[in-house]
């Protein structure tokens, strides 16, 4: 393993952090969960691979926290978007694209009868649960422990991912009568769900859930668990939210629905179907969605909502991903680097928990089963940390948390795979004698 130097981006980042708060844009891309430091800054993105200013190329797992899921600058999305350009990048005006991707997207998830898109995964959610509180005219929302929903005032109590990164669950600047909205629940637990639901289940409007975790890492439901959901929530009448920004198209083509054969009331979808460019959206069958404006009292606006750049990136992504045995090739990569730290774990005697779903991984350096935001918690940052840096010696780039998933691509190849397997063993071999 090599000492890499890292002077540009270390000259980068003195800079930004004159001009940008914190050097960083989004608290996730920082270093400072992972030792401190410069973040590596990147030039360009091609297939499986970043670029560094430094001159160095990283296989790439972060995906754009799952953003990404063909690779970076896929040739098609390249050229879709290139054309669109030329004609204009946002009009303030519908487009037949808007159409025909809402009605791709209707046509795929059987929950949606309609949609509406805006700029993130944020702005999705946020809109979701005003339109659930409109529906149900109640306030109350359940949500579990440590899932990331965006940075709306509502979803940061006990939010997951960069904010517990950072040891942030409840933002500063959010209103105590925000939080007194907020029903918190651990995820994967039946009783304390039913407790909250005999509480509060009056109040609710909505549960909301990201069925597959991918916030405090890689956390599948337990079996029975988003039924159960689903049944307390429908008999207190209140709805159910299923949080699809990581989980839509990145284990099977459309929502993850399909997968657990359950049909959730609103949800909200972003990253993916951007194919690279920013894009939120969110939909339930036509009855719920005509209380949004200007057919209904709930408002949601955007200037750049549905704009024709993320339209034709997203089309084409969907179009490219219906490649036969694409989800099987993600599941199989995902799977041979989740076993490769199951065996280098067991070879050196180094505790992990691997939380693996599809082409999504993440390694948590403790001696326990992982089924909640608690369970994650308590998991060795240290460890993780030495894991990160020695995997970024290496050539491999992840989310520099704990709390983050590495997503595998369809422009990983094999040999990326495998090297980064045997990254992994090195690694763990490293751990082990410290
Ligand atoms: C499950 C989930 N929901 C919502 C969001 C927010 O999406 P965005 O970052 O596009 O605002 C994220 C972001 O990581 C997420 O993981």
């Amino acid at each position: 393993m090599n000492q890499q130097s890292h002077s540009r981006s270390e000259q980068l980042f003195e800079k930004a952090q004159r001009y940008i708060s914190g050097g960083v844009n989004s608290p996730s891309r920082s270093f400072a969960a992972v030792g401190g430091g410069s973040p590596v800054f990147i030039q360009r993105g091609e297939g499986a691979y970043l670029y560094s200013v430094d001159g160095h190329r990283y296989i790439d797992y972060l995906c754009a926290f799952g953003a990404l899921i063909l690779g970076h600058a896929h040739p098609e999305i390249v050229n879709a978007v290139s054309a669109g350009l030329r004609r204009g990048t946002v009009y303030g005006a519908p487009t037949e694209l808007e159409v025909e991707f809402a009605a791709k997207l209707c046509e795929i998830i059987p929950t949606l009868e309609m949609v509406r898109f805006n700029v993130s995964g944020t702005e999705a959610v946020m809109t979701a649960i005003r339109l659930a509180r409109a529906a149900t005219g109640r306030s109350k929302i359940l949500k579990f422990s440590g899932s990331y929903h965006g940075h709306s005032d509502l979803v940061l109590v006990s939010a997951g991912s960069g904010s517990s990164t950072l040891n942030i669950d409840d933002s500063l600047g959010v209103p105590s009568s925000v939080k007194q909205e907020v029903v918190d629940v651990p995820f994967n637990n039946p009783e304390a769900l039913r407790q909250a639901v005999a509480l509060y289940g009056d109040e609710l409007a909505a549960a909301l859930v990201e069925p597959v975790v991918g916030n405090f890492g890689i956390v599948p439901p337990e079996p029975g668990f988003l039924e159960l959901i689903e049944q307390l929530m429908h008999d207190c009448g209140a709805l159910v939210i299923w949080d699809e920004v990581i989980t839509a198209f990145r284990f099977s083509y459309g929502s993850i629905q399909n997968l657990f054969g359950l049909r959730p009331d609103i949800i909200t979808l972003g990253k993916i179907i951007g194919g690279g460019l920013p894009i939120g959206a969110y939909g339930a069958r036509r009855e719920l969605m005509e209380y949004v404006a200007p057919v209904g009292g709930v408002y949601q606006d955007g200037t750049m909502a549905g704009n024709p750049l993320s339209m034709l990136a997203g089309m084409t992504c969907l179009e490219l991903l219906k490649e036969p045995g694409l989800y099987d090739r993600l599941a199989h990569h995902g799977r041979t680097l989740a076993d490769a730290a199951r065996a280098a774990s067991q070879k050196y005697g180094v505790a992990t928990h691997v939380g693996h779903f599809g082409g999504a991984v993440s390694i948590l350096f403790t001696d326990e089963r992982v089924i909640d935001f608690e369970g994650c918690n308590r998991s060795s940052s240290d460890r993780f940390t030495r894991f990160f840096r020695c995997m970024l010696e290496q050539g491999i780039i992840i989310p520099p948390s704990k709390y983050e998933a590495m997503f595998v691509s369809a422009a990983h190849s094999q040999e990326d795979i495998d090297y980064t397997a045997e990254c992994i063993d090195r690694a763990l071999a490293k751990i082990a004698e410290e």
